[in-house]
This record gives C-alpha cells, sequence and structure tokens, in this order.
C-alpha cells in the first residue's frame, strides 16, 4: 500500500495573504482540499497524512472529516523547517506501507498520471522524483556577480511527488536528524545518504502555488482542463499563420 503524506505546515510568506496559503480558494474549493483529491482517486494510495500547523490541526481535522470520497486520513502537526513537517508525518505513516509519497500541499495541479508514474518508479528503484527539465537559463551568482552557468540540458526543475520505499526514508531522515542535515527536499536526503534517485518526466501544470500570480496562473490551468491548452496553441498558431500570411 501507499501512504501519502502532505507537508501543509508552511506559513505563505511569499503569498502575503495573511494566512496559510493551503486554505486559500481555487475556483471555489481550498488548495489543500484540491490536492487531496487528486490522490484520492488513486487506486494504490490507501492513506492521506495531512501535515499542518499545530494550531490548525483540530480545526483542518474537523472539516476534511466532513467530506465525502477523501481517502482515510491522518492530520498532524508539523514542524519550523519542511523537513520537520515531513519527518513527523512520516513517522506517524501506516507501517504497512512500502511506498510513501511526499507532495507539497501546495501542488493542487497534479495529475493522475504523475502519481502512478512515481509510486512505480520508486517501488521499481526505491526512490524517485517529479521534475521538469529547465526552461530558464540557470546562473549561479555571488556577491551580486555570475560564477558559473551550468550546462542547462542537465538542469531539472524538481516538483512533487517525491516517492520512496518508506524504510528508506525513515533511515535518511534519522540520519540527517543525527547529523543536523537539513537538505532543500525529501530525495536530498536520500541522495546524501548515497541512494539514486529516479526522475519521473512531470508536467509543466504542476506548479507550486507559492507567489500571488501563481493564483491566477492556477486558475487558469484549471479552466482549460481536458485539452484545452492544445485548442489554445492551435488557435494561436492558426491567428499567427494568418497573419504572415497577410504581410507577405
Ligand atoms: N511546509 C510545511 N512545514 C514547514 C514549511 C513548509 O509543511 N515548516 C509546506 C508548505 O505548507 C507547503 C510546502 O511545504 O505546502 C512547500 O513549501 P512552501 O511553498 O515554501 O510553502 P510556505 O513555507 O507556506 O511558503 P513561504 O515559504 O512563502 O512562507
Ligand atoms: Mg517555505
Amino acid at each position: 500500500m501507499v501512504s501519502a503524506i502532505f507537508p501543509a505546515a508552511g506559513q505563505g510568506k511569499r503569498m502575503q495573504a495573511g494566512l496559510n496559503k493551503v486554505f486559500l480558494e481555487l475556483m471555489g474549493e481550498s488548495i489543500l482540499l484540491r490536492t487531496l483529491r487528486q490522490f484520492s482517486v488513486v487506486p494504490a494510495v490507501k492513506e492521506l497524512v495531512v501535515v499542518t500547523g499545530k494550531d490548525e490541526v483540530a480545526v483542518v481535522r474537523r472539516r476534511l472529516s466532513r467530506v465525502p470520497g477523501l481517502k482515510p486520513l491522518k492530520v498532524v502537526a508539523g514542524g519550523t523547517e519542511r523537513q520537520y513537517s515531513i519527518w513527523n508525518g512520516l513517522r506517524q505513516s501506516a507501517p504497512e506501507a512500502d511506498v510513501v509519497l511526499v507532495h507539497d500541499a501546495a501542488r493542487p495541479l497534479v495529475t493522475r498520471e504523475t502519481i502512478e508514474a512515481v509510486i512505480a518508479a520508486a517501488r521499481e528503484h526505491g526512490a524517485a522524483i517529479a521534475a521538469v527539465p529547465e526552461k530558464n537559463t540557470v546562473k549561479i551568482v555571488a556577491d551580486g556577480i555570475v560564477t558559473a552557468t551550468p550546462d542547462r540540458s542537465m538542469l531539472w526543475s524538481v516538483q512533487t511527488p517525491q516517492g520512496f520505499h518508506r524504510d528508506l526514508l525513515i533511515a535518511a531522515n534519522e540520519q540527517a536528524e543525527r547529523d543536523g542535515f537539513l537538505g532543500t527536499d525529501d530525495a536530498s536526503l536520500v541522495e546524501h545518504y548515497g541512494t539514486p534517485v529516479h526522475v519521473v518526466m512531470d508536467s509543466y501544470r504542476n506548479i507550486k502555488i507559492t507567489t500571488p500570480e501563481d493564483l491566477i496562473i492556477a486558475e487558469a490551468l484549471l479552466r482549460h482542463e481536458h485539452g484545452g491548452i492544445r485548442d489554445s496553441l492551435r488557435k494561436a498558431a492558426k491567428k499567427a499563420a494568418e497573419h504572415l500570411a497577410g504581410n507577405r
């Protein structure tokens, strides 16, 4: 069985909404609930572990318990860093889970295809992450001066879900705790201790809602569900071709 852990214990500082951004509504439903629904339609996922701020646990538990159609759910308190929040959630996940997924509650646009692909790769290899090829040129900067330009063809932007054999992720977290190591994502703990992490091609749709602009982008993407993006592209290409033909 698969247990999915959702870090939702942040403060949403960059969103500047004055509250935890995962409670903001996106076309009538909270970001958190949209995320949980995406995982609830995946048959392999048997448990949802939501990690919220200490003061939010009771209200989130009460509200979510009334929602029909969600997989069995635990709500637990997080920590001051995302890594500590996940470690708390992981300890409370079902011991029968062979694979655990970690997914940002702030990524409600994740698809069933991505979730299932990460589960399959994690099961086979032990560790797998959803990612997309980087679109921008990325520079290393120190004191306002560029010091290097890494080869873009090797750069990937890492998203979630990230999936692991449960015992592997527990061992990596125990080791990180002993060493005082703080990674920027879950896979970095596993990498730090030498386990290869496999990359699963994700979709550019699966954005993390971080700043106010992302709410607008997410709404637009939701409106374009069901093949709408291809339609928009076709229309834009047709118009451009007409303009070009007219200018000749
Ligand atoms: N998160 C968490 N525990 C923390 C910090 C973050 O569970 N101590 C969660 C957030 O709730 C979010 C996910 O990790 O779903 C990704 O983090 P991020 O986008 O940085 O969210 P926030 O930390 O809430 O936002 P900010 O950094 O702007 O304050
Ligand atoms: Mg943060």
